[in-house]
Order: C-alpha cells, then sequence, then structure tokens
C-alpha cells in the first residue's frame, strides 16, 4: 500500500477526526467528499502534517510518518485560493520548489516550460499573479505544486472559486498532468462531477469519520450505509431478504407483495440483504411491454417535484416508494400526474444487492 491512515483520531476540543483509516495505492486519485464541517480539511492537513493525531498512524511507502516535519513528507497540498507569492512571476511561482531541488537551470527551465505547456500557461509566464484570472492563477499553483513531484497531491475544493466553464477545461487538463505525472492525489471536493471524471477512489466522510471508501462505482451503487445512499443520490435503497436464487439472477423479497431480480449472485442464501436502484436506472412508461428487462413494477405516482432542468417522480409500488428522474418533457409526453398509475422498469443488473452485515456495521460506526 503507498499511503495507508490507520485508526487516526485528531482532537481538535469541540471537533474530532475519529478512526479515520484511508489507503490508497501509488497513483491512485481519490476524491473526497462529505457535508461541510465533516472534516475533509482536517483530514487533509492531518495527512500533510499541520495537525498531529492523539492516536492512529500514517505511513507512505511502508515508512511510519505520522510525526515527520510537513516539510519532509514530500507532500504538496493546493487550496481553492491559489496561494501564489506576489512578489515572483508565474515562471519564478512554478520554479520555485523544484530550485531547492534541481541546481541546473537549464533543466530548471525546460521542467517549467514542459509543465507550463501541459497546463496551457506558457503565454504567462512572465506576467505577476495579480494580473492572471482565478483559472489561470489555479493552473499556476497546481504547476508549482505538481514540478516538485510530490509523493501526494492534495487538493482542497482546487475548483470551487472557478465558473463552470473554467472547470470542466481545468478538470480535463489537470486530468492529463496528474496522470503523466504518476502522481498519486487526494482531492476534496464538493462537486459530483469531478468524482466522476477524475476519480478511481471515493470516500464519504460525515461527523469526523469516513463511513465508506472504494471504487468510485461501488461507492455509488453499492453505498453501504444510509447516509451514503442519500448523500450519492441512490435515493431507493430497501431492506429485503433473499428468496431464490437461478440462472444467474438473486430474487430479493422486499415486501409481501413485492420481489426484485438483481444480477448480484454473490450473496449468502436465507440472508437479510439491502437492495439499491439509482434513479436514473428506471424507466417510466405508460403500459408493461414485452422485454427482457426483468423488473417490471406497477404503481401509484405519489408526487412530482421539478428540481432544476429535472423532475422526480415518486411511485408507490405495493406500499415501497420508488424515486425516478425524468427530463420535463418525458413527463408531459408520457403524461405522468399524480394519482395515475404507471410502470417502472429496471434491469436486474441496476439492483445492487449489499449485505446487511457490511450495511449494518458501517452503520452501527458510524
Ligand atoms: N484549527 C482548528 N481548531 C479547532 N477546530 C477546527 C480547526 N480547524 C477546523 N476545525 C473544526 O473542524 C471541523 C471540520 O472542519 P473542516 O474544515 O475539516 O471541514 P470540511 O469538511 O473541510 O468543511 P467544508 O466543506 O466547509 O470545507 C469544523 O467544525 C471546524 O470548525
Ligand atoms: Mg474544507
Amino acid at each position: 500500500m503507498f499511503l495507508e491512515v490507520k485508526n487516526l483520531c485528531v482532537d481538535l476540543g469541540q471537533f474530532h477526526l475519529t478512526g479515520v483509516n484511508l489507503n490508497l495505492e501509488k497513483n491512485d486519485y481519490m476524491v473526497i467528499i462529505g457535508p461541510t464541517g465533516s472534516g475533509k480539511s482536517v483530514l487533509l492537513e492531518t495527512i500533510a502534517g499541520f495537525f498531529q493525531p492523539q492516536t492512529g498512524k500514517i505511513f507512505l511507502e511502508g515508512e511510519d510518518i505520522t510525526n515527520l516535519n510537513p516539510e519532509k513528507r514530500g507532500i504538496s497540498i493546493v487550496y481553492q485560493d491559489y496561494v501564489l507569492f506576489p512578489n515572483m512571476n508565474v515562471f519564478e511561482n512554478i520554479a520555485y520548489g523544484l530550485e531547492k531541488k534541481v541546481k541546473d537551470r537549464e533543466v530548471i527551465k525546460s521542467r517549467v516550460y514542459d509543465m507550463a505547456d501541459r497546463l496551457k500557461i506558457e503565454h504567462l509566464l512572465d506576467r505577476n499573479p495579480e494580473t492572471l484570472s482565478g483559472g489561470e492563477k489555479q493552473r499556476t499553483a497546481i504547476a508549482r505544486s505538481l514540478i516538485v513531484e510530490p509523493n501526494i497531491l492534495l487538493m482542497d475544493e482546487p475548483f470551487s472559486a472557478l465558473d463552470v466553464n473554467t472547470h470542466a477545461y481545468l478538470t480535463e487538463l489537470i486530468k492529463k498532468a496528474i496522470s503523466d505525472y504518476q502522481t498519486t492525489c487526494i482531492h476534496v471536493s464538493h462537486n459530483f462531477n469531478d468524482v466522476w471524471s477524475l476519480a478511481e477512489q471515493v470516500a464519504v466522510m460525515k461527523n469526523g469519520k469516513i463511513l465508506q471508501q472504494g471504487i468510485v462505482a461501488d461507492v455509488f451503487s453499492k453505498p453501504c450505509h444510509n447516509f451514503v445512499a442519500d448523500f450519492v443520490g441512490v435515493h431507493n435503497i430497501f431492506e429485503g431478504e433473499v428468496v431464490g436464487k437461478s440462472k444467474g439472477i438473486t430474487d430479493v423479497k422486499v415486501n409481501q407483495n413485492l420481489i426484485l431480480h438483481s444480477s448480484d449472485t454473490d450473496t449468502n442464501d436465507d440472508k437479510k440483504v439491502m437492495v439499491a436502484v439509482r434513479p436514473e436506472n428506471i424507466i417510466f412508461s405508460n403500459q408493461s411491454f414485452v422485454s427482457s428487462i426483468r423488473n417490471q413494477l406497477k404503481g401509484i405516482v405519489t408526487d412530482i417535484i421539478l428540481i432544476g432542468p429535472t423532475v422526480w417522480v415518486e411511485v408507490d409500488v405495493n406500499g415501497t416508494t420508488f424515486k425516478g428522474i425524468i427530463t420535463p418533457s418525458s413527463l408531459d409526453i408520457l403524461g405522468i400526474k399524480k394519482e395515475k398509475e404507471i410502470y417502472l422498469s429496471f434491469k436486474s443488473v441496476n439492483v445492487k444487492i449489499i449485505d446487511e452485515e457490511q450495511s449494518y456495521s458501517a452503520l452501527f460506526s458510524a
């Protein structure tokens, strides 16, 4: 394991990080998400060495760095408010850290130009930071951190002060630069797009704890905690019982009159489980249709909620509420109205089974 955070506890008086465990392989990109005040920044700063943990250990490539000075850890940190040296131009800002490691001016120059080229800031190298836009400043800050080839690059909401277009543009550039430099990265963000477009790993924090860490697709489809499910937008998560298994399909009884069919077969029989269906995987129709889709249910629309450019439709199916998401035009075309009958379909691959043991252990540790 490249970075191993073990049972970390940090006491800041009114706030505590408790029992935090994190594991990252070299070159992994992890995004940490969680509500405001959950301890994301404190965790990054503890890894960087600015807070001393009461208990727990941090290992980097097997070496215990828990008590190592921040400057000896080889960890760079980039903040939201792009801190640059105001008395140095862009070139000097980027070269600053490198000059401590490399003495040859030509090598420094060629590395700075290479990095500036990757982040599309070559034309700005002789400018002063105060003349730059937010996106340009942030690219300079990232260039400066990345060029020293840190063991880990920590980024605390690096894009949150930028507009949507700049954010999208920077995401692409930075993803490529970080991957070319083979840098291990932990990135705190409030933006789910960052998770999908940048990360292999995601960790969800709440109240100073990590509720779940794992591969993005797993955490988003198989949240093992109700809070994580809500936070990552699964919304349909039910308790159930495995009642049958055949030909690669597991049948899970959710209530007396409702059985869902899942392609997850890696479960113990006769066992209580949780099943999760993401709202965007539910297809609405006015009548039942012939198809290979395993789950076709009939229900009654109980609520229609307009949220931005999308519509949430809540449907009661034999006493269980499903939430789906559609566009306003589909809502019109299908004539979906409160109290009307509607059909829901979703594929068995989109019904994820979560072991209850796993989910309950997460619940109790939270
Ligand atoms: N130096 C400190 N001393 C005492 N408490 C602190 C200190 N730094 C942070 N805290 C507290 O720790 C808690 C977690 O703060 P943190 O900044 O890590 O949250 P966050 O998850 O990064 O939130 P946000 O998404 O708003 O940035 C907060 O209640 C904060 O007040
Ligand atoms: Mg923060």
